[in-house]
C-alpha cells in the first residue's frame, strides 16, 4: 500500500468542499433561473388572455415592448426579457440619477421605489415592474421645488461625491413613507442597505431626523 500524503486527507477534504461548493452555486442558479422563469411565466401568463389559440406568448429571445409608469407617465420601451429595470431606467429612458455601482444587490445606489416599496433596481428585471408604479429620484421633486428629504440632504451637506445619494434619498423615502418619524437606530437600520464610501453617514443621519421634524445629532455621534 503506498504511503499516503501527509496532506492527503486534506486535499480530500477541500476537494469534497470544491464539490459542494459548486453544487452549491449550481443549485442557487438554478433555482434563480426557475424563480425569473416563473416570473415571466406568470406574467406570459396574464398577458395571454388576448391570444385566440389560448397558448401563453412566448417572451424573447428578442426584444420585446415593454410599458412602463414611471413618475407618473407611461413608457414604453422595446427590450429584451432579460433587461433589467435599471438599465431600461438609465439606457432606454435616460433616466440617470439611479446608480449602477455593483450590479447586484450590495450597495443600494439604484434604489427606487416600486409600487412604494424600495426596490434594487438592478436586481429586478423591467418586464417584471410592468404595471406597478415605479418611482425614481427623477420624479421626487414638484418641477423646481425639491422634495423636502431632498432639501434636508442639502441643508445637512449629506454627500460627499454625491455618487450614492439618489439611492440614500430614495431608501430614506421609503423609511419615512412607513415610519414618519423613526428614531436614530430605525434610520440606521432602514437605511442599512445603502452604502456610503465617502462616509457621510452621520449627516445622512442628520438630514432624515431633520425631515421627520427630530433634532439633529452632533456631527460625528451618529456615524
Ligand atoms: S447597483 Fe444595485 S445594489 Fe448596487
Ligand atoms: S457621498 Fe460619495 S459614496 Fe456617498
Amino acid at each position: 500500500m503506498p504511503d499516503e500524503h501527509p496532506d492527503s486527507s486534506c486535499d480530500d477534504q477541500k476537494r469534497t468542499d470544491a464539490a459542494v461548493g459548486a453544487l452549491s452555486r449550481r443549485r442557487f442558479m438554478q433555482t434563480v433561473g426557475l424563480s425569473s422563469a416563473a416570473a415571466l411565466a406568470d406574467r406570459a401568463r396574464a398577458a395571454a388572455v388576448a391570444d385566440d389559440t389560448g397558448a401563453p406568448p412566448i417572451l424573447g429571445p428578442g426584444a420585446v415592448d415593454i410599458a412602463l409608469h414611471v413618475n407618473g407617465a407611461t413608457v414604453k420601451v422595446k427590450a429584451e426579457p432579460a433587461t433589467t429595470l435599471l438599465e431600461v431606467l438609465r439606457m432606454h429612458l435616460g433616466l440617470t440619477g439611479s446608480k449602477e455601482i455593483c450590479g447586484r444587490g450590495a450597495c443600494g445606489g439604484c434604489s427606487v421605489l416600486v409600487d412604494g416599496k424600495l426596490v434594487y433596481s438592478c436586481m429586478m428585471l423591467a418586464v417584471d415592474a410592468i404595471s406597478a408604479k415605479i418611482t425614481t429620484i427623477e420624479g421626487l421633486a414638484e418641477g423646481d421645488a425639491l422634495d423636502p428629504i431632498q432639501e434636508s440632504f442639502i441643508r445637512h451637506d449629506a454627500l460627499q461625491c454625491g455618487y450614492c445619494t439618489p439611492g440614500f434619498v430614495m431608501a430614506s423615502t421609503a423609511l419615512l413613507g412607513e415610519n414618519p418619524r423613526p428614531s436614530l437606530d430605525e434610520i440606521k437600520a432602514g437605511l442599512s442597505g445603502n452604502s456610503c464610501r465617502c462616509g457621510s453617514h452621520s449627516n445622512i443621519f442628520n438630514a432624515v431626523l431633520d425631515a421627520s421634524g427630530q433634532a439633529p445629532i452632533h456631527d460625528g455621534e451618529g456615524a
